[in-house]
């Protein structure tokens, strides 16, 4: 019955969302700054990874995107698949994000991302099932190019850093989304507790925070905070 259905929706209008388009759940200027900084990371050597993916919109657009440009690396791709771990959230929840967020992605399903995934045409993505707050960081690749940190909470946010950082070769990037002031969403409050820790500089990018490895030679341009 639910494949006669299926089947039914794919022939209307409806088709082309259910079947091949998972959404990309980044802000557009916000997927430029990912996108900017994946082809500038090219010739880095090293995975790509996502941290945050979601239903993988993403992830399968920026593997073929890398793929037709002739970079060719392993992207990894990596979610708690069940949406936000309940005492991140609620630590959040005390420094500000609304309640009403709690389930905004609790509806994801690993094997349907991955079926997406081979739809896209992005079937080499290697999907990590996992809270990056737990995760041991072996779990991650050994290096590092660029990864794009998009798990929305302070807690993760701060974790993901934590364990990508020492990874990062030598001119590579992490981008992290959802840091402009006064966001609903804390991942602001992760990136600045990291890079006082760290002892590095703020920067801000489209409302982005951006983390290098001292000898990245990443052209942002005049993009704005
Ligand atoms: C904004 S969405 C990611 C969107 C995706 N990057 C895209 O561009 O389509 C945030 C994701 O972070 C995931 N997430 C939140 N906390 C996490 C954690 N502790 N570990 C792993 N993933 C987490 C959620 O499940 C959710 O899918």
């Amino acid at each position: 019955m639910r494949a006669r259905m299926y089947g039914l929706v794919k022939r209307t209008p409806l088709g082309p969302y259910v079947n091949n388009c998972p959404p990309i759940r980044i802000g557009p200027e916000r997927l430029y700054v990912w996108t900017h900084a994946l082809m500038q990371t090219g010739q880095v050597p090293g995975s790509v990874v996502e941290v945050g993916c979601s239903l993988g919109g993403t992830a399968m657009w920026c593997d073929r995107m890398l793929r037709q440009s002739s970079v060719h690396k392993e992207y990894v791709a990596i979610d708690t698949f069940t949406g936000f771990v309940p005492e991140q959230f609620n630590a959040d929840v005390a420094l500000g994000t609304p309640s009403r967020l709690r389930r905004t992605f609790d509806y994801i399903s690993l094997p349907a991302v991955r079926r997406s995934a081979q739809k896209m045409g992005a079937p080499d993505i290697r999907f990590i099932q996992g809270d990056i707050c737990r995760m041991s960081a072996e779990q991650l690749p050994r290096q590092i190019s660029a990864c794009l940190v998009d798990v929305d909470l302070s807690q993760p946010v701060h974790a993901a850093l934590t364990k990508v950082y020492p990874r990062l070769a030598p001119g590579g990037v992490i981008v992290v989304d959802d840091c402009p002031e006064g966001d609903d969403y804390k991942a602001r409050i992760g990136y600045q507790r990291f890079v006082a820790e760290q002892g590095l500089e703020e920067r801000y990018v489209l409302g982005m925070g951006v983390v290098t490895e001292p000898a990245a030679d990443i052209d942002f341009g005049r993009l704005g905070a």
